[in-house]
């Protein structure tokens, strides 16, 4: 028998390409494709909320080029845990039963469960000043150095610098920067990851390009300079 595809899975926003957004012409090519051959189609919604708010949808528009989603309360939704997992009911029991041989299942989940309702219902609306706090945050970066990192390419909460012109490893400069307060991620050896939340606002902004502007003097390239 021919093998084939059973499964096809997108992820939106997503998270190593900066938390870019799939177009949902894209979405809908997919999910045409998937059928015509016979797969189901899993959407990786972690940041579905960011991905809806940046195009303007709500998430069930995304959620219509699956048959199976899952997405987290956490992340940018503020909740301390969680995700769900949703599909049909078929499906959900099926998962129920491997979440319990797998020994994910938990009997005290109430506690979790009404924060992550809390998330749901109060923090989506507020995600795209975390988009704006993002662009903006890409824009004072790029001011410093244009190979930091193109502010225009911002499309949700995610920034990713390119540190790859200074002198310095990714990873010394998220030592460098927490020393000034602020905490990031190193990805790979040139590349930090800034993510914006509610508890990142204006003034974090601005303290997040004074500290990248103090690193990068220290770390710069020494420039050839024109005699004169
Ligand atoms: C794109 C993506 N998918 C899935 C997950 C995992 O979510 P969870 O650990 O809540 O299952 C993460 C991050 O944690 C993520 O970034």
């Amino acid at each position: 028998k021919k093998l084939a595809p059973a499964l096809v899975c997108m992820e939106t926003t997503h998270n190593t390409a900066g938390g870019a957004v799939l177009p949902l012409t894209h979405m809908a090519g997919v999910q045409r494709i998937a059928r015509t051959n016979g797969a189901k189609v899993h959407l990786d919604g972690a940041r579905i909320f960011n991905a809806a708010v940046a195009l303007g949808v709500s998430a069930d528009k995304l959620a219509a080029y699956a048959d199976s989603v899952c997405f987290c309360v956490s992340k940018a939704l503020s909740a301390p845990v969680g995700s769900l997992l949703c599909g049909s009911t078929e499906f959900v029991d099926r998962a129920r039963h491997f979440r319990r041989m797998l020994g994910g299942a938990m009997r005290q989940s109430g506690i979790v469960a009404a924060a992550g309702i809390v998330a749901l219902e109060t923090m989506v609306e507020r995600l795209g000043e975390d988009h704006a706090n993002a662009r903006l945050l890409a824009e004072g970066f790029q001011q410093i150095d244009p190979s930091l990192v193109d502010a225009a390419g911002i499309e949700t909460n995610i920034v990713r610098v390119d540190i790859g012109a200074s002198a310095r490893s990714a990873q010394q400069w998220v030592s460098d920067l927490a020393a000034e307060g602020v905490a990031t991620s190193d990805y790979g050896r040139s590349q930090l990851r800034f993510v914006t939340h509610r508890h990142i606002g204006r003034a974090e902004v601005e303290q997040a390009v004074a500290a990248v502007r103090r690193v990068w003097e220290r770390a710069a390239p020494p420039r050839v300079r024109a005699a004169g």
